[in-house]
């Protein structure tokens, strides 16, 4: 069983290829960073029609890929939601003609199963049950899951996601798009102590997340100050201690909690090293085992669509396998709760 992947929920153009026996064969992205890097943010139609231009090419030398040897699919995964909903179209279409051509079935993909998976590509890969921190530009939620494909959030944001708020940030700033690893570069020159941020609803109990207070505080505080090279780093440094020191703090509750054994942080924000060093050093003295997927399998690729394709084809015993006969449908909000009753049914 061999899967192509298509990710196109946002500003990434992704394609791969996962097989069940050798693993993830090829992989392959294309960035739309500086399209949008004029704009300081994702400008929905033009990630549409980028997609459109990059996503058919992308998958001809995936398929061309010499460790692929011209072979097409089985299966087509794509990301069906949650995401923008004209760049979630090009993918689901793109697919849809191919397995149509193919004569093969499509396998919508929840992209937060997808970004919650990512780390099983990697050795060794988590077991399940397992608490999940998912942590990109549009969600932050921590996710309880009990077996393959039943998913609880314990916890959510309220406004910005970590991501959201990293972007924001930066812009205020005046770093570039996208802020996350642009505010982590800033802040390894900055100075600690000179600024110190909230850490939102830490002093709540439960498990929710509130971002957006954050990147005000942080706005009115650049507002009060002449912004050099040392401030910018500076609060850059205070502004990420404060993200990072908030997730640990409510990841460390949910374990409590749940009573998992084990974490797994994924998302784009998952990439950001302070926050990796910070739960590795606070799962070791917990003896909690913790699970990051390769830098570059954080934030959005086709590699955790294809495993995720290929991860709902077992859940579903193989079987009731429907090729395509046209039709297609994206979800531009989707909760990953709703995936627990397809999984139950399934098995
Ligand atoms: O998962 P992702 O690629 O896309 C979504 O599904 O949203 O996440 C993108 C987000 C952006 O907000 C970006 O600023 C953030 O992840 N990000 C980071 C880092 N790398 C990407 N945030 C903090 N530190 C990083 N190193
Ligand atoms: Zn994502």
């Amino acid at each position: 069983m061999r899967i192509l992947g298509i990710e196109t929920s946002c500003d990434d153009t992704g394609a791969a290829i996962y097989d069940e026996r050798d693993g993830l064969v090829a992989n392959r992205l294309a960035s739309q960073v500086e399209l949008h890097s004029l704009y300081g943010g994702v400008v929905p139609e033009l990630a549409a029609r980028d997609h459109i231009r990059k996503l058919l090419p992308l998958v001809e030398s995936l398929i061309h890929d010499s460790k692929n040897n011209g072979k097409a699919a089985d299966a087509v995964a794509y990301t069906a939601g949650p995401g923008l909903a004209g760049a979630l179209l090009v993918g689901a279409s793109v697919a849809s003609g191919l397995a149509y051509a193919w004569n093969v079935p499509t396998i919508p993909v929840h992209h937060m199963e997808g970004h919650l998976l990512a780390p099983m590509l990697e050795t060794p890969a988590p077991e399940f049950p397992f608490l999940a921190l998912l942590v990109s530009g549009g969600h932050t939620q921590l996710v309880d899951v009990a077996r393959a494909g039943e998913y609880r959030i314990l916890g959510q944001t309220r406004d910005d996601a970590a991501g959201e708020a990293f972007d924001k940030t930066a812009k205020a700033l005046g770093l570039d798009y996208p802020g996350g690893p642009a505010i982590a570069n800033c802040a390894l020159q900055g100075q600690e102590g000179r600024f110190e941020f909230s850490r939102p609803m830490t002093r709540h109990a439960g498990l929710d997340f509130s971002f957006s207070g954050l990147k005000t505080q942080v706005l009115t505080t650049v507002q009060q100050q002449r912004l050099d090279a040392q401030t910018t780093a500076d609060i850059a440094l205070a502004f990420e201690l404060a993200v990072v020191d908030t997730l640990a703090i409510k990841c460390l509750r949910a374990l409590t909690i749940s009573r998992r054994k084990r974490l797994i942080v994924s998302g784009g924000v998952g990439a950001n090293r302070r926050l990796r060093e910070r739960l590795r050093s606070e799962c070791q003295k917990l003896g909690t085992e913790v699970f990051f997927p390769r830098l570059e399998f954080c934030t959005d690729n086709g590699a955790m669509i294809a495993y995720a394709g290929y991860f709902r084809w077992t859940l579903n015993g193989h079987g009731n396998r429907q090729n395509f006969h046209g039709g297609f449908d994206v979800k531009p909000r989707w909760s990953l709760e709703d995936l627990s009753s397809i999984s139950r049914a399934q098995r």
